[in-house]
């Protein structure tokens, strides 16, 4: 069994570089389909849900040349297949970035249902609406999805009834070749949308109002790329190591960033006492004192982001106070809060909400990832812990963290990759 052993307390100081973002990357690698012709992405990050892309990529026909593990060039010239394969496509949720990509170039798509974290339910009825809207005919059955096409997709209005990140990138997706123009209402405005349609533009794309809540396409009927895309730094990467960094009271440069995307999370961790300081493309944490006591609602950017909700939680459990989180994106989002509690944090959550008193320590325990997010959250939390934490279940934390231990190591943490089967012990530095 693979896990990771954060040997705490520490201290972390030092400089750190944020790798490409995770969630701007799933979109636009899919995207790279809408081009019968080669795409060079630079910034990609080197993560295990990427590899997937690839892999997924590669079953259909593209050809994938690596410059190096974050840049590619990807030939999709000979891309002859619509049909992924169930066992590619169900391991995570951004393979449904597809339907809207290979609806843009092809009659008929199948790819299974999405899998991803453990959240809650994960309907994608607002992604179907869209394809309907744009005159797709969309099935769900037996474990998969089919969405077909008599004639080109035509452009129409499309008003999304929730927030949707995923809607609204699939949606630009499919109405980038489709005749005519398309306007998608109550659209989300994260910067991996504005990267999507950034990049879409780059080839030919005619896209306007991206993070805005309206976004107008004009279809156009082809796309080609003259230049090399590099994809945005990863605002969740940024944000967890400026929490870190806060809760360890550490001194850490956070390079390559956008500190404009980190406005909501800095807003917190300056309210917890910690100092940030801003630069053009990094972002200085430090703290030299107990965390105050704070509140937060999660919200859709550029409100604050739920996939950042876990890590904060880490300065809540050792705050002067208490403090409440309340979770207004995922219904299922506080199975950590369990694992916390084995590590002696003082933290109870009911439905959409969680109430956390803060302990003078936390001490180390065996912990699982239960996702993504909460896995980055149990490594933070070891690091201010007493003792050994082992943290289990890490497939889920290399999903969306370029060389995470490597990079908690160079700032100073004791922390090691050990895997029982093996017996390997990388101490990641
Ligand atoms: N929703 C619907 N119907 C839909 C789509 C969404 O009701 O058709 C609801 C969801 O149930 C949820 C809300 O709308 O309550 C927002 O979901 P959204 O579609 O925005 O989420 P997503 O696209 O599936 C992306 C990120 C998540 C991140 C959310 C919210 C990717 C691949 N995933 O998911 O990232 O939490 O947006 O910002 O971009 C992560 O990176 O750890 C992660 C989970």
């Amino acid at each position: 069994m693979e896990k990771f052993v954060v040997h705490g307390p520490c201290t972390l100081k030092g400089e750190v570089t944020i790798s490409g973002a995770k969630n701007a990357a799933v979109a636009i690698l899919p995207a790279t389909l809408l081009v019968k012709g080669k795409c060079h992405l630079e910034n990609v990050p080197d993560i295990s849900d990427i590899r997937a892309y690839y892999e997924i990529l590669q079953s259909l026909g593209s050809k994938i040349t690596f410059i190096n593990k974050n840049e590619v060039i990807i030939d999709n010239t000979n891309v002859n297949s619509a049909i992924a394969s169930y066992e590619l496509t169900s391991k995570f949720r951004a393979s449904y970035y597809l339907l809207g990509a290979l609806l843009g170039r092809f009659d008929k798509v199948q790819i299974s249902l999405p899998g991803g974290c453990n959240l809650g339910a994960r309907p994608i009825d607002q992604h179907i609406k869209a394809f309907e809207k744009l005159g797709a005919t969309v099935e769900v059955k037996s474990g998969n999805v089919y969405a077909t096409r008599k004639e080109k997709l035509k452009g129409a209005p499309i008003f999304l009834d929730v927030v949707s990140v995923g809607a609204t990138m699939n949606a630009i997706l499919a109405a980038t070749l489709a005749e005519g123009t398309t306007v998608i209402e109550n659209v989300a405005k994260e910067p991996h949308i504005v990267d999507l349609a950034n990049f879409l533009n780059s080839m030919g794309a005619k896209i306007k109002g991206a993070g805005t809540d309206s976004i107008r396409i004009t279809g156009v009927s082809s796309l080609s790329q003259k230049s090399s895309y590099s994809i945005i730094p990863d605002q969740i990467e940024t944000g967890t190591f400026m929490v870190a960094a806060a809760v360890t009271k550490g001194d850490v440069l956070i390079k390559n960033c956008i500190p404009k995307h980190m406005e909501p999370v800095t807003a917190k961790l300056i309210e917890a006492g910690a100092t940030v300081e801003e630069f053009e493309s990094s972002i200085r944490v430090s703290m030299n004192r107990k965390p105050s006591a704070f509140s937060l609602k999660t919200m859709p950017y550029p409100g604050f982001p739920t996939d950042m909700q876990p890590q904060m939680s880490i300065l809540l459990c050792v705050c002067d106070g208490t403090g409440m989180i309340v979770e207004n994106i995922w219904e299922s989002r506080f199975q950590y809060t369990d694992e916390l509690a084995k590590m002696g944090a003082d933290i109870s959550a009911h439905g959409t909400t969680a109430i956390i008193k803060g302990v003078d320590k936390l001490y180390a325990a065996p912990v699982k990832s239960h996702d993504l997010r909460a896995g980055a959250a149990m490594i933070i939390a070891g690091l201010v812990a007493e003792g050994d934490t082992e943290v289990y279940d890490i497939s889920h934390i290399l999903r969306g963290y370029e060389d995470i231990c490597l990079k908690f190591s160079k700032l100073g943490a004791n922390i090691e990759y050990v895997n029982d089967d093996t017996n390997e012990v990388n101490s990641c530095d």
